[in-house]
Order: structure tokens, then sequence, then C-alpha cells
């Protein structure tokens, strides 16, 4: 799982985590997960001791890291997802405080939403662009019927296509944008290339999701369930497809007060800025996953089971968290 490659993320920066602890100051925690205070916007840059960690191995679980799977899983949850996942998981302050890296000042910014699903994070998005300018592309027609539902995302283009493999010419964007999406890639690192190839010379691209969880519990379903990077992993993927300025904010629900070891809503918002132009100077051979390919119905069945139960977990944490919230007296760390 990891590798001895060396760490090549001296000179980013983090911007660190926001949440305030009522006492005037903020509470955010160090890449270990341990809890520590910090002024809100305060800057530091890292140098992550640990190794970077390498693609994981077929053989191991992460039952939904898969198109077809993951396409099955928001067949269903496509159903709930606004009412029940967001307000647990992704709340409007949190995706406004992630999109702010993204830079969105200018109306006529050309933005796409990859992974889009039910325009959520594009809500947030035509409130600084106008929507004609800005596209939602998803794998799932489930999720995209949702967004198409929405009236401030009338005027935006909505289309079916993978992370993977944008239907954007090179150079079409002034801003990528995904959000939640990163975790149900089979191969982030093309995910991410693509992220720079569709972009416009001096483009950014925003990269929101979960990050790996501290604890072992939390890692236990996090393995079983999808992709939960670590911070160092997002860093790397992002200088490798050739971005620039790479920086990584933390977010999280103000009420989960800055506890990171549990993974999935504390996560991050990464940026990175394309400093030339054309194709990524990444090279990459086939795509791991073929869509078309056959499945055992049996083995599919029992992974996406086994993957949505496992994920049901973090369902859970948020609602511990928030009645420890609620129980613990303000100030004191949870
Ligand atoms: C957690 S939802 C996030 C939706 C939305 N961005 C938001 O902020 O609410 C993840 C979305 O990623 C989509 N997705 C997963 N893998 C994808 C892929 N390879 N290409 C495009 N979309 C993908 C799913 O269909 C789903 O709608």
């Amino acid at each position: 799982m990891t590798s001895s490659m060396p760490v090549r993320a001296q000179n980013l920066t983090l911007i660190k985590g926001i949440a305030p602890n009522r006492l005037g100051g903020f509470v955010g925690s160090d890449l270990r997960g341990n809890q520590v205070s910090v002024l809100r916007a305060r800057t530091k840059t890292l140098a992550p001791k640990c190794s970077l960690s390498a693609a994981r191995p077929v053989s191991q679980p992460r039952f939904i890291q898969h198109k077809k799977e993951a396409f099955w899983f928001y067949r269903f949850l496509s159903v709930v997802y606004d009412h029940v996942i967001n307000p647990g998981h992704w709340t409007e302050d949190m995706r406004d405080d992630a999109l702010e890296p993204a830079d969105l000042s200018d109306r006529g910014l050309v933005v796409v939403d990859v992974g889009g699903g039910t325009g959520f994070t594009t809500l947030g998005i035509v409130e600084h662009v106008d929507a004609k300018n800005v596209t939602i592309l998803d794998q799932s027609p489930h999720q995209l019927a949702k967004a198409k539902e929405k009236e401030p995302l009338k005027e935006c283009k909505i289309i079916e296509g993978d992370a993977e493999d944008l239907p954007f010419d090179t150079g079409y964007a002034d801003r990528y944008v995904s959000a939640g999406s990163i975790e149900y890639w089979p191969d982030p690192q093309r995910g991410i290339r693509e992220a720079y190839r569709v972009l416009k010379l001096g483009g950014k691209a925003c990269l929101i999701g979960p990050v790996y969880p501290t604890f072992w519990l939390s890692r236990f379903f996090a393995d079983a369930w999808m992709l939960f990077p670590k911070e160092e992993e997002y860093i790397e993927w992002f200088e490798k497809a050739g971005f620039k300025d790479v920086q990584l904010k933390r977010i999280g629900p103000k009420w989960y007060r800055g506890v990171r070891r549990h993974g999935l809503i504390m996560g991050c918002s990464v940026t990175g800025v394309k400093p030339a132009s054309g194709d990524s100077p990444l090279q990459l051979g086939p795509k791991a996953e073929d869509v078309s390919a056959p499945v055992n119905p049996l083995v599919f069945l029992l992974r996406f089971l086994l993957g949505a139960t496992a994920g049901m977990y973090y369902v859970l944490v948020p609602i511990y968290m928030w009645l420890k919230d609620q129980l613990v007296p303000k100030g004191q760390p949870i």
C-alpha cells in the first residue's frame, strides 16, 4: 500500500482547519489527526513525513470504488441523496468554504462540475458564475435527473460522462470543480490528469474529497467502502498531473469541532493552477477499469452489498459526533 517514493510536497501550503471552538480561536488537527488550535485562515507550510500511498491492489476490497458499483449505488441513493446524505455530510457552509479557493471571481468563467450529481455543489457555483457557462457532468443519469429539476440550474449544460475520460476539448474551461466524486474513481490520478487537460492556461482545478481516517474502526469501514485518500496523496496526484501552486484546505462541519480521525465529512479542498497550455505532462497507460467487461452477477451483488453496508458506518458517525457536540461542554475537545 505504501511506496518509498520521495515526498515532493515541501513547498506546499496547507490552509489549516477552521472549526470554531467558541473560545475565540479555531480548532484544527495535524496530519496524524491530533487536535491543535489554529487561527482562521492561518497558513502553514508542511513537509509530510509519511510516505505516499500507491494504488490499492485490485485484490484488496473497497467495494464501491468502481464505476459499475458506483452507478448502482447512486441508482438507489439518488432518491434520498439531497434530503438524507447532504444535510449530514456536506452542508452548505462546508460547500461554500470548500469552493472559496476555487476563486470563482467572474460571472463569465467557464466551469465544469465533474461528478456533479444532483447539483448540490453546482448550486454554490452558480451563486458566483452565470449558469449558462456551467456544465454538470456525471456518470449517473439518476443523479443528473435531480439536478435537472433545480430552477437555478435550468441554464446549465447537463451531460453524462466519465470523470476519467472527459468529453471536453483540451483548454476548454477556466475552472474545474469536483466535489465528493473522487472516492468512486478507480484511477484517481487519471481523473486529476483530465482536470489538468480540460483547463485553459492559468485555469484552476478545485477537487473536494474525504480524507483517510486515523481511527482504526473508521479505517476498516473506509477501506471496505471506497477511496479515502490521504492528504499527501491528493497533493502528489496534483503535482504529478502538472499543477502548480497546489494548496490543500481542510473542511468540516462546525459541530465536528475539528476532529478528523473518523474521515469522510472531515475532508479537504485541493486546488492547483495550470501553468502551461496543452495536455498534462503525465503519460498514463490504458484505463484501469473496463466498464463494458462482463462481471459475475453474484460477486458483483456481494461486493455491492458489503460496500453499501460498510458505508452505513459513515451514516452513524456524524450522528454520534453531533450528539457529542450537544453533550460535551462548549470549548472542550470532543
Ligand atoms: C457524493 S456524490 C457528489 C455529488 C455532487 N458533486 C455534490 O456535491 O453533491 C458523487 C457523484 O460522483 C458520481 N461519479 C462517481 N464516479 C464517477 C465517474 N467515474 N464519472 C463521473 N461521475 C462519477 C456519482 O454518480 C455521484 O453522483
